[in-house]
């Protein structure tokens, strides 16, 4: 696999600056191995101190771990909280004037919001909420644009227990409706329109649409935001205007206290095979996940201007930005439209404009922000900038260089992320004032974080070999069940046959260095990772499937300059073997087809055709084979169980 050899060849070593390590949140190696050790001496202990110390408890827990029922671990479980108590509420009397969201708008319009203006808008809303019939334990999907009101949505929900599902603004209705189904929504919070990169984007009618596809009687009322002000469809006995409903709703909303093991909210993402699942999180276990990485990770301090650039429907937008930096009293901006719009120096000019001394982004973001232009950030006041982050995927070694030295201009660490939409919180990470980078590794575990990598029998491998990446103790942040699903969860993650299912297993396989240093290699599932979004090869196969004029679909991945990896997808069609000149048009009927079914992201980028695909005597399909195949290898596999090999010649000519 080519990017593993690169990562290989890395040997540059970038230790912190003096001055960097001197003002650290965790200061020298004798701090950070004090934390570490302490950590491995008594893990539960170590736990219970950090949750006592960030969280405000409104009844104190008197039980760190209760691994009675394994793997549903359960944290601070007779312990009571408010999760938007801890965001907003701890801050209205040391800072209720600060800042809280720098809002910038497609078009380039700023919008501030404080502490105490961000505190009464969820109140008014969480009472809207209230007297629309949400309780405690129902849930809501949120289906919003980037913008303050996403985050007030969440916060809402949070306030009176109700737990919320954000999907994507750019999920298709078929995905929204799954969703919605799955989750057994109440409500549905979304806006008229979304507005990105000058383009508007319908969600009321999106919703509409998912909700008339039937099984959704458990929606009963659907809140719009007007952010556009178009016209959209309105059903007067269902839906409600949220200007209407939080206009005369009062600023005071008492937080409903919940268990710390209350479920915050549930997150879809892919698997390798059926339905996306619905990963379920807690309150306190999140909470304190999200609060510590922002402390040690991200070096946080009250004067920085924090910037996550990801989108609320993804797990890192509900931790770094609609929790973390908000239970941590941060400033942070939150940013409506697209790095290329109107320009592709958007990001700097905002970098710039509103003086971001942490900046956390994706490798993919950075890759075509490089090929758009790669002087492009000389132009710009970059010199407030003091910590760069990236997540969602391993960042290559030239990718890092030019975002260290161009962005970062020499002067700021890059803490490259490892963890997952499951872990809810950073897993391996830098510590920037102690940890020396390595260009492509996510370097070490957080202390606390029993990371390690382990064959299918639970040992742990020798430095410099791949294998299973697994955490072998449980850790606040992590998932606690998949929603509805509890075997596959199981299954899924504690699988029998990896290490008897005693360790969290995370799907992904690495190996370790010398020095301890991780490096992530890729999935061991058949998940696609294009531009640091989960997509399970199996939904663009059904949906391709779904398609009338599709027989059968094998998906799989090919490296990508930009996206990191590029979906290419092998159809059979039911019909006859297409002709030369209508290839064409029944490639991009299907690639709209797939955008229409899962969204925009999942559009193959090639689609080629055979009569069949390449099968082993029992059926299985190949795709070992399939991937040289797309990635225009010479097969060099053992093609002896091949049923059918001559169809290999077809599938290699690509469309
Ligand atoms: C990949 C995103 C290498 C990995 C927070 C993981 C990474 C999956 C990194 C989770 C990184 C995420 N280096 N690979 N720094 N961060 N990944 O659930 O394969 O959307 O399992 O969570 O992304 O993706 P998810």
């Amino acid at each position: 696999m080519p990017t593993i050899e690169s990562i290989l060849n890395e040997s540059r070593l970038f230790p912190p600056t003096t001055d960097f390590a001197q003002q650290g949140n965790i200061s020298g190696s004798a701090a950070y191995q004090q934390l570490c050790t302490q950590a491995e001496k008594n893990h539960q202990e170590f736990w219970a101190e950090q949750a006592k110390k960030y969280i405000l408890w409104h009844k104190p827990f008197t039980q760190t771990l209760d691994d009675s029922n394994q793997p549903f671990f359960q944290w601070f479980s007779d312990g009571e909280l408010n999760v938007s108590f801890n965001c907003l509420d701890r801050h209205l009397a040391t800072q209720p004037d600060k800042t809280a969201i720098i809002f910038e708008s497609d078009e380039g319009e700023t919008i501030r919001s404080t502490y105490r203006d961000l505190h009464q808008r969820v109140c008014k809303l969480a009472n809207a909420l209230k007297a629309l019939g949400i309780d405690k334990g129902d849930c809501v999907i949120i289906y919003m644009p980037m913008r303050i009101e996403a985050v007030v949505a969440m916060q809402a929900c949070a306030r009176i227990g109700a737990i919320h599902s954000v999907v994507f603004g750019g999920f298709s209705s078929k995905s929204l409706h799954e969703r919605i189904t799955n989750a057994g929504a109440k409500a549905i919070i979304t806006a008229d329109e979304q507005v990105r990169g000058g383009k508007r984007h319908a969600l009321k009618a999106t919703v509409d649409e998912a909700i008339s596809m039937g099984g959704t009687e458990s929606v009963k009322k659907v809140i719009v935001y007007q952010r556009s002000g178009s016209d959209v469809p309105f059903d007067p006995a269902r839906d409600v205007w949220w200007h209407d409903i939080t206009q005369n709703a009062s600023n005071d909303c008492e937080p409903e206290w919940v268990n710390a093991e209350h479920p915050l909210f549930t997150l879809y993402t892919s698997g390798s095979t059926g339905k996306p699942k619905g990963v379920q999180h807690s309150s306190a276990g999140y909470l304190l996940g999200t609060m510590v990485s922002m402390q040690w990770v991200f070096d946080y301090k009250p004067s920085d201007i924090f910037w996550c650039t990801a989108d609320v429907g993804w797990i890192t937008g509900h931790s770094y930005v609609a929790y973390g930096p908000l239970a941590m009293g941060a400033t942070q901006i939150i940013f409506e439209g697209v790095p290329t719009y109107p320009h592709a120096g958007r990001f700097w000019e905002i970098v710039d404009k509103h003086q971001v001394t942490t900046f956390y982004t994706a490798p993919t973001a950075i890759r075509s922000l490089v090929k758009l232009g790669a002087d492009l950030p000389e132009k710009y006041n970059l010199s407030s900038l003091r910590l760069l982050g990236s997540v969602g995927e391993p960042i290559n070694p030239e990718a890092w260089m030019w975002y260290y030295e161009k962005v970062g201009r020499s002067r700021c660490p890059i803490v490259d992320t490892w963890w997952q939409t499951e872990t809810g919180s950073h897993m391996i990470a830098p510590l920037p004032g102690v940890v020396s980078l390595k260009p492509g590794s996510c370097t070490r575990p957080l202390p606390g974080i029993a990371a390690a990598i382990v064959d299918e029998n639970g040992q742990d491998i020798e430095p410099g070999e791949g294998g299973f990446l697994v955490i072998k103790k449980p850790f606040p942040s992590q998932v606690r069940t998949l929603w509805n699903d509890p075997e596959r969860f199981k299954k899924t993650y504690f699988p029998q046959e990896i290490a008897n299912g005693q360790y969290y297993l995370a799907g992904d396989s690495a190996y370790c260095d010398k020095d301890g240093y991780f490096w992530i290699m890729g999935r061991i599932d058949d998940v696609l990772n294009v531009s640091g979004h989960r997509l399970g090869t199996m939904e663009i196969e059904s949906a391709l499937v779904a398609n009338p004029l599709v027989a059968e679909a094998a998906v799989v991945g090919k490296p990508h300059d930009v996206k990191g990896e590029a979906v290419v997808a092998f159809v059979v069609l039911k019909g006859d073997f297409p002709q030369e000149d209508s290839k064409a048009g029944i490639v991009s009927q299907l690639r709209e087809w797939v955008a229409q079914e899962i969204g925009p992201i999942a559009k193959p980028d090639e689609i080629r055709f055979g009569e069949n695909l390449p099968k082993t005597r029992s059926g299985k399909i190949m795709r070992r084979l399939l991937r040289a195949l797309a990635q225009g290898e010479a097969i060099t596999q053992d093609i002896s169980t091949l049923e059918n090999p001559a169809i290999l010649d077809q599938l290699r000519q690509a469309n």
